[in-house]
């Protein structure tokens, strides 16, 4: 490796690692947004019948079965943190058959080092259901379909999320704000290669009418990942900061809470498309998980909740996972519902600025 190449590589890891740290360290969730999960309203029933040991939450998504409505969503890799939090993630996507997407891999790309920071998710859970992932900044700046592919065996992945980071892109000091003919390189990978692709949102939600845009593509879900949660702007706010870039820093601060709320986007997009959904962006427990499959999600993803839990300890990741599930099978019993296939059925109400934003 020469000079340059190993320089290039150290600011990789670097970023790699602030990209956790900065998370867990600093406050970088939404300030003056929510996730609009408290303008819907689920509707109490007192006359459920059934027990609560007889709610199955197993749930079927892209044709296959998985134990619960919940996806550890991408995160990391690219650094030796990185390994060692993606090989406990691993280890409960396997014990809980749950699906686990990893963070972006263009780093794995760069070293085989990087790389086995992200396939030790695969050694932990050989069995399990795991999401490659990539950006779409870097499909639309040229990234050859051969890297793709090597993306997708790095993990020996069950399909490919592409994310979409334009509000991260253009805050972040190194970032490519560049987007042009994104939806074009979307079409030609799905048309391509066999397993699914799921496109993915960062924190700053989907909306209509760019999920009737991705319709004309062979994609098979969409992660909302909306705002109300984790903001990119903020985490890329504080690395300007660090850089002492003042323009990057202030532009962070304008954007922080950019986005569509993540109850707004699953609705907006559910109006116009049939297309599966991960709900994704703030979720916190388990009576915002069902919320959101109340009004359309297919199933749900967390990302940083997941984080701070993996970072405590390997038993500790369990006994997290465990209180959600506990928390989803409580609100199925509260509003009567004894399987995920009854909750696209319940009732809900929509209020505030939520029920407003909707309104045909
Ligand atoms: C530490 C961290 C790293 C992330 N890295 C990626 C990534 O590499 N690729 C990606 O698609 N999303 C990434 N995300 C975004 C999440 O997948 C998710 O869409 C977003 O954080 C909203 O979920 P949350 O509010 O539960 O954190 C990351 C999130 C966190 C917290």
């Amino acid at each position: 490796m020469s000079k340059s190449e190993k320089k290039e590589l150290d600011i990789i890891i670097q970023r790699k690692k602030d990209g956790i740290y900065i998370p867990l360290k600093r406050n970088v969730q939404a300030k003056n947004v929510s996730t609009f999960l408290e303008y819907v309203n689920l509707v109490h029933n007192s006359l459920p019948e059934l027990n609560f040991d007889e709610i199955d939450i197993k749930t079927k998504f892209l044709g296959f079965e998985f134990d619960a409505p919940l996806i550890i969503d991408a995160m990391t890799g690219g650094t030796p943190e990185a390994e060692k939090i993606n090989g406990r993630l691993g280890k409960l996507a396997e014990k809980c058959n749950i699906p686990m997407g990893l963070g972006s891999q263009r780093a794995g790309l760069r070293s085989d080092i990087l790389k086995g920071t992200y396939s030790i998710a695969r050694k932990n859970a050989p069995n399990a259901f795991l999401i490659a992932n990539i950006g779409g900044a870097q499909l639309s700046n040229g990234m050859k379909f051969e890297d793709v592919a090597r993306i997708i065996e790095m993990i020996d992945a069950n399909a490919l999320a592409i994310h979409l980071n334009p509000l991260q892109e253009l805050i972040q000091p190194e970032g490519e704000p560049k987007y042009k003919g994104i939806l074009q390189r979307i079409r030609e990978i799905s048309d391509k290669i066999s397993i699914p692709v799921i496109i993915k949102e960062t924190g700053a939600g989907i909306s209509s009418d760019v999920a009737m845009r991705l319709e004309s593509t062979k994609i098979s879900a969409l992660n909302v990942s909306g705002a109300g949660g984790t903001s990119w702007a903020g985490v890329e706010k504080i690395r300007a900061e660090m850089q002492r870039n003042e323009n990057k820093e202030s532009l962070g601060d304008l954007f922080w809470d950019w986005g569509i709320p993540t109850a707004q986007s699953i609705l907006e997009v559910r109006s116009v498309s049939k297309i599966p959904i991960i709900a994704s962006g703030g979720l916190r427990n388990g009576l915002e998980i069902v919320k959101c499959m109340v009004i359309g999600a297919n199933t749900s993803a967390m990302a940083f909740p997941f984080l701070k839990a993996a970072i405590r300890s390997e038993r500790y990741l369990f006994v997290f996972f465990n209180k959600i599930i506990g928390e989803i099978k409580s609100t199925m019993f509260l509003i009567g519902a004894p399987r995920i296939s009854d909750l696209s059925k319940s009732r809900y109400i929509l209020t505030n600025e939520l029920a407003e934003r909707v309104k045909k």
